[in-house]
């Protein structure tokens, strides 16, 4: 069965290419996860890797990286901006761009945690989508023009850290051009964990502050594995120690072997499948599996579902030439943003104001680099084992998924989860104290880890369930998730 995967989802994915969305991610964790498992370049993760993040650059200057105002930002957004680069390796040339923005918050300042955030792929940008997408202070408004200050932005209760990694995913880049053919999870880790320490020498107040790493999609390898290396680095007794408390990951890839069937039965309990295709899948692909059989069921499949958007099953597709007239730059969920996401951060009078280097950004900014994804070797097939350690070391966890998402679907995640064999302490219940909504259900384990899904979102939750994720990251940060007892409301 094993080595039939590989070209089952590589021609699904062909017909995925003809979707009429422009989004890329899904099709980018199909194409790149998937094959990969059971084909000899998937392996454990070495828990006692700790790469060499010695470095020998100067921290450089936070004042040049302040970003004084973005083309159509409102008046008095208050938030203070940064946006540039941060050495990984300054001999190979390789830098990360990053877009921080502080706090809203005013109150006890010098608790106001960092969250550092990376979207997944690999190869899509956590400024064009974390940032400007999901759940940063402006939104891009549309149009692709202006930005819109954001009523559901994480910088209302933390200081929020947007990296683009790895080197080739927005505008990251390196001047030596090996860096964009040897991809895998050790290197990246190593060039996060390099850009986190010299990020904070940039920024030395916040180098005690707590730190909360979160990420979706594939960033379920990368974040587990940046928090082992800075687990392991504290261990080591490096300094500065970093302050280490959470992790937060959003519909993410978490052990591979669940999430590769996900898929398809995700589909197929949302009726977007018959009961014969699925059966026919289960069939061919999963019991008693023949090649041939299994190749030309799942392009039956793929042609079924080619139309649909994998990201969000409830969601409008984006049709720009049927989008006639412009509209005001409100704070509110439309089907094209990720298309004027794209056209903002093309400007070059954006670019010069998020101090983007024009002889080294790419050419023309895209979300999503399948080229980063096509040169990524070696990937881990399960970051459980890192997660079960993290957790016995005091280092909480939120996995959670919109139930809307098609392309790492929320049972898929429960079922990883569930695989870590930690006691349950709370059943599902409904939570967010709306008479009118219900947020989603919500499942407490011990040692700190909580999962949970967030109704009627789909892959990027902030875009349209913005309200309903505030109030979920609330309740798990004050501890009191798996607890709350807010009755289901449906
Ligand atoms: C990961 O893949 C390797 C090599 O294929 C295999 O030995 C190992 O058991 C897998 N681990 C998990 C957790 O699936
Ligand atoms: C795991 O990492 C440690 C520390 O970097 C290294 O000494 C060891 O050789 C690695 N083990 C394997 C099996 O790669
Ligand atoms: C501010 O910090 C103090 C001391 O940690 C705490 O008692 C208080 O509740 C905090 N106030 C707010 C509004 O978070
Ligand atoms: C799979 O089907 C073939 C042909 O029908 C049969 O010969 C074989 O024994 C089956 N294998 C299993 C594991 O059921
Ligand atoms: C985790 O935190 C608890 C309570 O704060 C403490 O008793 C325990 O020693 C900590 N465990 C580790 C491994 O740090
Ligand atoms: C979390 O705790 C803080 C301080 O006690 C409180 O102000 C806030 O409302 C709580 N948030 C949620 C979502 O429960
Ligand atoms: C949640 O409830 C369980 C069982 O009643 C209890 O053991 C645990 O301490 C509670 N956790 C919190 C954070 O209140």
């Amino acid at each position: 069965m094993k080595t039939l995967l590989p070209d089952l989802l590589l021609l699904l994915l062909l017909f995925l290419f003809l979707s009429p969305s422009s989004a890329t991610t899904g099709r980018l964790i199909l194409d790149f996860i998937l094959p990969k498992i059971g084909s000899g370049t998937a392996r454990p993760w070495n828990l006692s890797f700790l790469p060499d993040v010695s470095t020998s650059s100067k921290p450089g200057s936070k004042d040049s990286d302040l970003i004084s105002a973005l083309p159509g930002q409102p008046k008095g957004v208050v938030a203070r901006q940064y946006s540039g680069y941060v050495p990984v390796d300054e001999k190979a040339g390789r830098f990360f761009f990053y877009y921080f923005t502080e706090s809203k918050k005013t109150v006890n300042a010098s608790e106001i945690p960092i969250f550092m955030w990376i979207n997944g792929g690999p190869g899509c940008s956590s400024v064009g989508s974390g940032a400007f997408l999901e759940h940063g202070p402006l939104v891009v408004a549309p149009g692709g023009k202006a930005v819109a200050e954001s009523s559901h932005a994480w910088n209302q209760f933390a200081h929020v850290l947007y990296v683009d990694s790895p080197v080739g995913t927005g505008f990251s880049y390196s001047d030596t051009p090996s860096d964009y053919q040897n991809y895998n999870d050790a290197t990246v880790a190593a060039d996060n964990l390099r850009f986190l320490v010299n990020w904070l020498a940039r920024f030395p107040e916040y180098a005690a502050r707590k730190v909360y790493l979160g990420g979706e999609g594939y960033a379920g390898n990368y974040i587990p594995q940046l928090a082992q290396l800075i687990h392991n680095r504290n261990r080591a007794g490096k300094y500065p120690a970093i302050n280490l408390k959470g992790l937060i990951l959003q519909n993410v890839i978490l052990d591979a072997d669940e999430d590769r069937w996900g898929f398809f039965d995700h589909l197929w309990s949302h009726g977007m499948l018959s009961q014969r295709m699925y059966d026919n899948i289960e069939k061919y692909c999963i019991k008693n599996s023949t090649r041939k059989g299994c190749i030309a069921v799942a392009q039956r499949t793929g042609r079924v579902v080619a139309p649909l958007y994998m990201f969000d099953l409830t969601a409008k597709i984006c049709r720009l030439s049927e989008i006639t007239t412009p509209r005001l730059p409100v704070d509110e969920y439309y089907e094209c943003q990720e298309e004027d996401v794209a056209a903002y951060l093309g400007l070059p009078e954006v670019q010069r104001a998020l101090h983007v280097n024009p002889s080294k950004a790419p050419k023309k900014w895209i979300q999503c680099n399948s080229n980063v994804a096509k040169a990524y070797g070696e990937i881990t097939n399960s970051t459980l084992p890192i997660l079960k350690n993290l957790l016995s070391n005091n280092i909480s966890v939120l996995v959670y998924s919109g139930d809307a998402n098609s392309v790492i679907p929320p049972m898929s995640s429960r079922l990883s989860i569930r695989k870590l064999n930690l006691s349950k302490t709370v059943p599902w219940h409904g939570w967010y104290p709306s008479k009118i909504d219900l947020g989603g259900y919500s499942e407490g384990y011990s040692e700190g880890l909580n999962y949970a899904t967030v109704r009627g979102a789909g892959h990027f939750v902030a875009k349209t369930k913005g309200t309903q994720l505030q109030f979920l990251l609330g309740v798990h940060l004050n501890g009191t998730l798996a607890n709350s007892t807010i009755p289901a409301v449906v």
